[in-house]
């Protein structure tokens, strides 16, 4: 049992993914997210530990869910008891990954053949199936229909809100001298309806610095391009100045 400031005891491991360990807390719909310095990436199959990354994603994740709420987007974060944890509430969650691009990278090249790096007449959203066994497959609405995931009015509101964070996050990013190229929300139901949930961090995200484009999120992990810690410190360093 772990006691966290404000008096909120921890009681049991809820779940554990492969970033965060979830516990529930004694007030009810009140969680505890602990963040994990292991990095894994292609569904897992390549594993390993990113230097202070539980605390590093943990507070540029409280950062920017402060920045929403000020904005008037719902999302479940609480207050960071600690370093490397946050309180969150409780939600309802929909197995999709929400994907919104404003430029050409990743499975976007690979699908598409589009050239990295292109920017896109506008945002493109996209959703993905959470299903590590299926390995997060592409979906379109009418998958998502057939699968009842979220009504396709639901499905509407979601992608309002993506799109939302993403002007808000867009801007953010660029006051901290670094480009949003694309990033991964996760929704769920919660008592004020459509709520933001998971976490915002360079684990979901892709930043490339403004000057010259260079990598600052989890792809130097993915393709073992180095400077991995320090980059996610150079984020954070930037995202706590404004
Ligand atoms: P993708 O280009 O690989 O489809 O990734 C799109 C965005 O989603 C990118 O910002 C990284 C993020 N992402 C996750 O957060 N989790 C994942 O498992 C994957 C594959 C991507
Ligand atoms: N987090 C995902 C995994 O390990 C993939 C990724 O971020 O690239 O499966």
């Amino acid at each position: 049992m772990l006691t966290v400031p404000e008096g909120r005891v921890t009681n049991s491991l809820l779940y554990e993914g492969k970033a965060k360990q979830i516990y529930t807390t004694d007030q009810p719909g009140v969680l505890l997210a602990v963040f994990k310095d292991d990095a894994t990436a292609f569904n897992a199959q390549k594993r390993g530990t990113i230097q202070r990354k539980g605390q590093v994603n943990a507070t540029i994740s409280a950062h920017l869910f402060r920045k929403l709420t000020a904005a008037g987007i719902p999302n479940h974060f609480l207050d960071q008891p600690e370093p490397h944890a946050l309180h969150l509430s409780q939600l309802r969650m929909i197995p999709l990954e929400v994907v919104v691009r404003n430029v050409v990278a990743g499975s976007l090249c690979t699908r598409t053949d589009l050239p990295r790096g292109q920017v896109l007449a506008r945002p493109l959203v996209e959703y993905f199936y959470k299903n590590d066994r299926l390995g997060d497959p592409l979906l379109n609405n009418e998958h998502i229909a057939l699968l009842g995931l979220v009504t396709m009015d639901e499905l509407a509101l979601i992608r309002t809100s993506a799109l939302q964070v993403n002007e808000i996050l867009s801007n953010f990013y660029q006051a901290c001298g670094i480009r949003l190229i694309d990033f991964k929300l996760e929704y769920g139901w919660g008592d004020q309806g459509l709520t933001l949930g998971d976490e915002l961090s360079p684990d979901n995200c892709r930043l490339w610095d403004m000057r010259d484009d260079r990598v600052l999120d989890k792809d130097r992990f993915r393709h073992d391009l180095g400077g991995v810690d320090e980059s996610y410190q150079e984020v954070l360093a930037r995202v706590l100045k404004l």
